[in-house]
């Protein structure tokens, strides 16, 4: 750090905290929700950098501020901003379209307008607390055009991209009326970090059909000006957790205390089940709730002995498809509820609220069986965090096929949330899989998710960019 300015400097849509600005000026602030932000934190606290975001809020004007050792600048957006960029092109048309249209995107020339626009102004706020030759980390489909502007502002900066969502296959892609405008937004960057293979060879076939550029494996070569030439490298670095803080955090006499008296709140029953997501229509909250449905219906899962705890924390309330998703959700948890429950006894616990990470740490030990059954999903952290908090080797972990981890997480119960009557069928199996078989998976899962934490993710991804050679810069 120099000048005030910054060697590392990360930018994402969210700042690490939400905060508000009381009448008499003074700033208050709280954590913020949300898997990228979980993700960062143990790397910022690390290293003395500067994050540029969003606080959360509209119309908040603030000067950068430090917390922690961390230079926070904030990026004002205006209601009409928020509206059109957030809610509009990044969680309407590009969240559901780089989940395989799980609904139908909403393309609209405003909405591009607004992230465009928004897109800029990240970039130049990034760009003034850079110092030179700083390394800069773009993060996220928010913000896919601020590595090409950043790369005209500041030639002279290594820049690195990384996609925390699935990047579709071309042919979803195509959909997309920016699609070269999003490729050559990505192109600014020198690496451009997936989840899995499989979105960098997705990103790889978009930038052969939409740019005339050659490509060669996971290498793109793109010429400057002055005949010079940059290699872009598109590759995978799937994302992790702070798996010891869990582990220890779980491992804690506090802990699991709370978590019998989870088991106690809820009736002890024999079985506990866990969901626990942002209420996404990605998540596939509403087959998991079905197939629950099903085996309450037939019998093979019995009130009270079974229970259901979902935990659907609030999210893009504001978002049409949201709002929806909640009102299905609500009411065919209320359906079972009111069809197999009895007084003082729902076998869904529906809690829409979120949770800090002492509770979601008691829940994941409460809970017997775990139920990850995303459509889609670029990695999903919550099935690492299960398998971190579970040092007693019990528990398991039921594990949509569409999941980035899935890739990685070999011991879970592989499911196709598709398939109500198979995922039934693997639901059961866990509930009665017995104990020795529960060890022997979750020894294998958490030799896995301890060795590779978030540490470990940050450290391979700057490695590769830091090794980048300086960009000569003519003067
Ligand atoms: C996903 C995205 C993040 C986002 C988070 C919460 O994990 O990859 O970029 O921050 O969801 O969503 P929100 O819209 O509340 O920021």
């Amino acid at each position: 750090m120099s000048n005030d300015l910054y060697d590392f400097v990360v930018v994402a849509n969210r700042l690490p905290v939400d905060f508000t600005v009381a009448d008499d000026g003074s700033i208050s602030w709280t954590r913020s929700p949300g898997g990228l932000v979980t993700a960062l934190d143990p790397v910022m606290q690390g290293a003395e950098g500067a994050w540029v975001g969003w606080p959360g809020a509209a119309d908040l004007d603030h000067e950068p501020f430090d917390v922690d050792g961390v230079r926070l600048v904030p990026v004002r957006l205006s209601d009409g901003e928020i509206e059109l960029y957030y809610e509009g092109f990044s969680n309407d048309t590009l969240w559901p379209l780089y989940h395989d249209v799980i609904q139908t995107p909403a393309y609209h020339r405003t909405w591009w307008d607004a992230y465009r626009k928004v897109n800029r102004r990240f970039a130049e706020k990034a760009a003034e607390q850079a110092a030179p030759g700083a390394i800069v980390w773009v993060h996220d489909y928010q913000l896919q055009l601020v590595p090409a502007i950043l790369r005209e502002l500041r030639p002279d900066l290594r820049i690195g991209f990384f996609n925390h969502i699935p990047f579709p296959a071309l042919e979803i892609f195509a959909q997309l009326p920016w699609r070269s405008q999003v490729v050559h937004g990505l192109l600014g960057a020198d690496l451009i970090g997936f989840q899995r293979t499989s979105d960098a060879a997705n990103f790889v076939r978009s930038v052969r059909r939409f740019t005339d550029l050659t490509t060669r494996g996971e290498v793109i070569t793109v010429p400057e000006d002055g005949g010079e030439r940059r290699h872009v490298r598109a590759a995978a670095f799937p994302i992790s957790i702070d798996s010891r803080q869990f582990d220890r955090l779980a491992r804690s006499p506090e802990v699991a205390a709370r978590a019998l008296e989870i088991r106690k709140e809820i009736g002890n029953p024999q079985v506990m089940l866990l969901g626990v997501d942002r209420l996404d229509y990605t998540k596939g909250i509403l087959h998991r709730i079905k197939a629950f449905g099903e085996l309450l219906a037939d019998g093979r899962l019995t009130v009270p002995n079974v229970t259901l705890v979902q935990v659907a924390s609030p999210s893009r309330e504001n978002v049409g498809a949201y709002q929806q998703l909640r009102e299905d959700v609500e009411l065919l948890v209320g359906r079972i509820n009111g069809e197999f429950g009895h007084l003082g006894n729902a076998p869904i616990r529906y809690l829409h609220h979120s949770y800090p990470t002492e509770e979601m740490a008691a829940l994941y030990l409460a809970a017997d069986v775990m139920l990850v059954t995303a459509l889609r999903d670029g990695m999903n952290l919550v099935a690492k965090e299960y398998v971190a908090a579970r040092s007693d080797e019990r528990g398991v972990l039921v594990l949509s096929e569409f999941t980035g981890a899935a890739d990685e997480l070999v011991g879970s119960v592989l499911v196709n949330p598709h398939d109500i009557d198979g995922m039934k069928d693997r639901i059961v199996s866990a509930v009665e899989m017995d104990a020795r078989d529960q060890r022997k998976r979750m020894r294998r899962l958490r030799r896995r998710v301890l060795e590779d934490d978030v540490e470990k993710w940050s450290q391979a991804f700057l490695a590769v960019l830091s090794a980048v050679p300086a960009h000569k810069v003519s003067a």
